[in-house]
């Protein structure tokens, strides 16, 4: 039976928490370093914590080597951000920490590698008066099994996926993504039973998805609101669901 465990907290701490080579998925939609605040739409959302871009350059940079002892041999690292759009190079250090070796084949070295990027088109284009951003990127960065390869069960997905962005009331958090999104990473990069983590899961989108698909599941959030209501959504959907603080 799937458990679903979430963490009011530092997410750093969280994955310090963490036994080395448990995990198959840490999936992480962190603050972009844009200082985004959700005041244009219909309900207004505050800032997102730790969004000012060296913030955000910091969070990621700390994750990465949490991330590279807790994934298993084959587990995969998802790594959201807007390539597009100014200030949100904090994941830049991540892509040059994780590029593959100078010949650019897969080695079997346990480290954890770049792989390459999903695009999620939201269909309709953004705010903003040059560019109007319609698109995010996941950075896919995985830890190689004895073949030099991430764990991935399909061989027929493509790396761009249509759908449209959500409407953002109350109950929505101001960054949320559909599930139908989530579910495109997840699914092809989990089987049930293993355990995916999610350190920054605002209101648990990927928590979700995880639980759906048999996985078990750790969430975290710094902001107190977010743990609060991935918890309530997940019982209300019949997860057994466990709340502790870090
Ligand atoms: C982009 S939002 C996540 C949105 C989420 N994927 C969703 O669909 O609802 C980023 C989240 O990171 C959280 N956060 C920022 N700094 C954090 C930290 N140091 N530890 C844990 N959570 C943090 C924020 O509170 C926010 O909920």
């Amino acid at each position: 039976m799937s458990q679903v465990t979430l963490y009011h907290g530092d997410g750093i701490s969280l994955l310090k928490s963490i036994p080395a080579e448990t995990v198959q998925v840490v999936h992480f939609d962190g603050p972009y370093g844009m200082e985004f605040r959700s005041n244009r739409r219909a309900t207004r959302k505050g800032s997102i914590a730790n969004d000012r871009h060296a913030q955000a350059r910091e969070l990621h940079c700390n994750a990465f080597p949490e991330v590279k002892r807790i994934l298993l041999p084959g587990g995969s690292w998802f790594v959201w951000t807007q390539l597009a759009a100014r200030n949100c190079w904090s994941v830049a250090p991540l892509i040059v920490a994780s590029t593959p070796n100078k010949t650019g084949r897969r080695d079997t070295e346990h480290e954890l590698q770049y792989e390459g990027m999903i695009t999620w088109n939201k269909v309709h284009w953004g705010t903003g008066w040059t560019w109007r951003r319609q698109s995010e990127q996941c950075l896919h960065f995985f830890k190689p099994d004895s073949n030099g390869a991430p764990t991935f069960t399909r061989s027929n997905l493509p790396d761009v996926i249509s759908y449209p962005r959500m409407t953002i009331g109350e109950d929505e958090h101001a960054a949320e993504k559909p599930t139908k999104v989530i579910n495109h990473l997840l699914n092809p990069t989990t089987e049930m039973g293993c355990l995916v983590v999610d350190p920054v899961m605002g209101h648990g989108v990927a928590v979700e998805v995880a639980w759906r698909l048999g996985c078990q599941v750790i969430g975290g959030d710094i902001e107190l609101e977010s743990v609060e209501t991935t918890a309530e959504r997940l019982t209300r959907l019949g997860a057994s669901v466990t709340v502790e603080a870090l």
